[in-house]
């Protein structure tokens, strides 16, 4: 889910690292024409300099870098290669292969990479469910997660906080519209409801809405610092990010200094039971206090705490908070399909709020929802995966400490497997027309939570809050474009995930 672009660099960085590029490529031809990879099969692509290969093509392209692997499609097919410095990425678009990969040869392509150093950092050395590689380390994170958190039984458990959440929502919404002539932001709104609900089940605490708002700006700027650095690729280059790399250890300082306090007041409250009147009765990280990690005698320690609580927050919230804002976009561009999701809101619930038991009866939420991760997955490449032993993948190389990225619009927008793929159409789903099965298992079509062994956990949970926040939003208000008679631009911006590049603002009218 890298991304690198040129804004991140200055201009005196540049001719800096050109020149040393020249030099660097001349000192290193020689060795480069000898290295293992030449015997390699390696996939097609773009032809680069030597040690630096296609780094600096990708950084001075200007382009997100899910537009530059986008625009090599039609060049070098569903598979292909980009010598990123010290980092070899292949890219893959195509269902086949991903299925080869993740459903076929699952095991062997199940891993992480070597991560950067600002990210061993903040993942306490690859200790998170996302980062850590194939083996007992993930298997106990993940299995943590997936039984005692996200089950079924464990999401129900939870459904005061998203009631809560959702309430909170529509107050906002309707405050802020009172205060701008109908005028809302989408995604900040829908962000951090999605974010209270998480708060909420990853501490087990009451909080007031600064502090959430306080955790929320520690997250962002902890993803800011991640954001790939050009020395990640060419680590040649360290002397120059000293300052930089100060900043990621006080940036760490402070998440850890801001989270280890919440986590001490969930230890107390549940050690003195009774002694905290707003503590639930269940969070995410009583599951972690003593969790047993195979292969290691100890618990988490308190900074590995802070790193899993979060993975936790960062998972769900900007990917949900993405696709609401796609969604409520979608709504005003075609008015029909808002009036008919609220016919079908009506119908159901009459004059109740709408409540997640009710989701199972409507078909065309299900279908709008399902659409909208078609054509709008909220991260366009998946997160990176390594394989654990050399291995093949239609017939070329993959060597081990390969990035293998994934290219998601490039199965979901493919016209040989979807009618009219660039039109968004619930009917596909609801009619019966069209399916898909996202979980992959009998068929690619659609990954957007991605597929196999590293699938996204958080499925489940995700779906509902989509489904429940779309759902509310449309029975409470009708939505349409700001300035009135506008045209929403759906033009892509890469942050964290594909977000809008122009914020949506929208109209809305309180429909009771
Ligand atoms: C609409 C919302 C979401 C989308 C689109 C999404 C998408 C994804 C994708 C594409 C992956 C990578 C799969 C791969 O490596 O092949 C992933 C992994 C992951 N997601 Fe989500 N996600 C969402 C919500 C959540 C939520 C709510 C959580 C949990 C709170 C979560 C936690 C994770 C974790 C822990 C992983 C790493 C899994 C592993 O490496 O084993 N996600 N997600």
């Amino acid at each position: 889910m890298d991304s690198l672009s040129s804004s991140s660099l200055s201009p005196y960085y540049h001719i800096i690292f050109t020149a040393l590029a020249f030099f660097l490529s001349a000192l290193f031809f020689l060795l480069s024409r000898k290295s293992k990879s030449r015997k390699l099969n390696l996939p097609p692509g773009p032809p680069g300099w030597p040690v630096v290969g296609n780094l600096f093509q990708v950084a001075r392209s200007g382009k997100p870098f899910f537009q530059y692997v986008r625009d090599l499609l039609p060049v070098y097919g569903p598979i292909f290669t980009l010598k990123m410095g010290t980092r070899t990425m292949i890219v893959i678009s195509s269902a086949d292969l991903v299925y080869e990969a993740l459903i076929e040869k699952g095991q062997i392509f199940a891993s992480r990479p070597r991560e950067n150093p600002t990210r061993t950092i903040f993942s306490c050395n690859k200790f998170t469910v996302n980062a850590a590689l194939y083996g007992p380390v993930w298997r106990s994170l993940r299995r943590n997660m997936v039984q005692n958190m996200l089950s079924p039984t464990r999401l129900k458990g939870f459904k005061n906080a998203r009631d809560i959440a959702m309430d909170k929502l529509v107050e906002r919404i309707k405050f802020e519209a009172d205060a701008n002539d109908g005028a809302v932001w989408v995604l900040k709104n829908a962000r951090f409801a999605v974010f209270c609900i998480l708060v909420a089940m990853c501490f087990g605490l009451g909080m007031e809405e600064q502090m959430i708002e306080t955790i929320d700006q520690m997250m962002k700027t902890v993803l800011i610092v991640l954001n790939p650095r050009i020395d990640d690729y060419l680590p040649i280059l360290s002397p120059f990010f000293s300052k930089q790399r100060k900043e990621v250890q006080e940036v760490r300082k402070q998440q850890i200094e801001l989270l280890v306090k919440l986590i001490e007041k969930r230890r107390n409250a549940i050690q003195n039971p009774g002694s905290d009147k707003t503590a639930a009765t269940f969070s995410y990280l009583d599951t972690l206090f003593d969790l047993k990690i195979e292969g290691r005698k100890s618990a988490p320690s308190d900074a590995e705490l802070v790193t899993l609580c979060s993975e936790f927050l960062n998972g769900g919230t900007d990917t949900t908070g993405t696709a609401i804002e796609w969604a409520i976009a979608r709504m005003i561009e075609n008015p029909e399909i808002q009036t008919k999701l609220y016919e079908e809101i009506k119908i159901v619930v009459g004059d109740k709020k709408v409540e997640e038991k009710d989701m199972e009866q409507m078909p065309y939420l299900n279908a709008v929802a399902k659409e909208l991760l078609r054509k709008h997955p909220p991260t366009y490449l998946s997160l990176t995966h390594a394989v654990i032993e050399p291995a093949k993948l239609g017939g070329y190389d993959i060597p081990t400490d390969t990035n293998v990225e994934i290219f998601l619009p490039g199965i979901s927008d493919d016209p040989k497997i979807w009618a009219d793929p660039m039109k968004f159409d619930p009917d596909r789903f609801f009619t019966g027309r069209e399916d898909a099965d996202i979980t992959g298992v009998t068929g690619v079509k659609m990954i957007p939570f991605g597929i196999g062994r590293r699938i996204c956990p958080g499925l489940a949970m995700a779906t509902l809050h989509v489904n429940l926040m779309l759902a509310r939003m449309v029975q409470e208000f009708e939505w349409t474009a700001y300035p009135k008679n506008s045209k929403v631009d759906f033009s892509e911006k890469a942050e964290f995930t594909v977000v809008m590049k122009n914020p949506l603002r929208a109209h809305i009218k309180p429909r009771i």
